[in-house]
């Protein structure tokens, strides 16, 4: 693997997660492959999991793990090209990028989208000139519109609990929140189903709040939430903002947040969220803190998803 930016940077998903799966069993089976090796972790943006798993998973391969948040401590970056730089930028990527990529053997970047400018965020305008101006390999730590690390904790978490021989039946519910996000982890999990094809995919929001098309081709669209989850197997919760109306908070709706009501015993579903939650706004306490959450456990993943995909990267250098 040369980058990991989406599932397409992917050659073999299935033996990818198996192999998260063995580091997940045995830590240090490769903690000589990084050894002598730096990745750089770089945030525009804060980061709880995504920032610390990262960190431990480079570690157990041997690998030294820098971390550098650019939003607080970095010199502000400017990305559009030609500009005159009298404002408030004081470095061009094309500047920092290459220096960074002499200290490091492998860059990490996390961004968010401006959730103003929907061509700027969707043609991936800042993750796409790290690539480009690097030259070493990037690994997204989640960018502008996708969240690829996340999405493969999500695949290896259904992988190890599903036991039934049949496909799960997967549902993606929005959920309400009280400020607008991105559909970064949406769009991600959505595309990273329909590339495992090892499940039945459904969609659930209210009307207007669909996707882009490109990543819910494979999806069953639906409105209706309560006939959605009646079926579900899993149940992934989480919040995006309009991507018709770019951006847009959807403040109605607060009887799509996922309570214990929703859940129908008969199918006893497994509930996930990427974290972190507003509880008893996107989801009840009683289903978090509930048996059948498995909101921990998908966060513990992100370890060995990490590991797995920064494992392939150091194979290729
Ligand atoms: N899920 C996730 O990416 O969490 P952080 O924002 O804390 O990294």
């Amino acid at each position: 693997m040369k980058q990991f930016a989406s599932v397409h940077d992917v050659v073999d998903l299935d033996s990818l997660v198996a192999q998260a799966i063995r580091y997940k069993n045995d830590p240090l089976a490769d903690r000589s492959l990084g050894t002598g090796k730096r990745i750089g972790l770089l945030f525009l943006n804060p980061s709880l999991r995504t920032r610390l798993s990262t960190q431990v998973a480079a570690q157990n391969l041997g690998m030294e793990a820098i971390v550098f948040n650019v939003g607080q401590d970095g010199w502000a970056l400017e990305f559009e090209e030609h500009t005159v730089m009298n404002g408030t930028t004081v470095e061009h990527i094309k500047d920092a990028a290459p220096v960074l990529s002499l200290y490091f053997d492998i860059l990490a970047i996390r961004t968010f989208p401006s959730l103003k400018d929907r061509e700027a965020d969707y043609g991936e305008h800042v993750l796409s000139q790290f690539i480009r101006y690097a030259g070493i390999p990037v690994v997204s730590l989640e960018s502008a519109t996708l969240h690829p690390l996340q999405s493969l904790a999500d695949l290896i978490t259904i992988q190890e609990t599903w036991r039934s021989g049949n496909r799960p039946k997967i549902v993606l519910t929005w959920a309400p929140h009280v400020k607008p996000l991105p559909q970064c982890v949406a769009n991600s999990f959505s595309e990273w189903m329909t590339h495992w094809g090892g499940c039945d995919f459904t969609i659930a929001h209210p009307e207007g709040m669909e996707l882009a098309d490109r990543f819910t081709k494979c999806a069953t669209i639906t409105h209706d939430q309560k006939k959605a989850l009646r079926e579900a197997d899993y149940i992934y919760v989480k919040n995006w903002s309009s991507y018709a109306q770019y951006g847009r908070l959807k403040t109605d709706h607060a009887e799509w947040m996922l309570t214990q009501e929703h859940l129908y015993p008969s199918r006893n579903a497994r509930v996930m969220h990427c974290l972190p939650v507003r509880r008893n706004v996107e989801l009840s306490d009683e289903v978090l803190d509930g048996a059948n959450s498995l909101v921990t456990q998908q966060a513990g993943n992100r370890v060995w998803a990490a590991q797995s995909v920064l494992s392939e990267i150091l194979k290729k250098l």
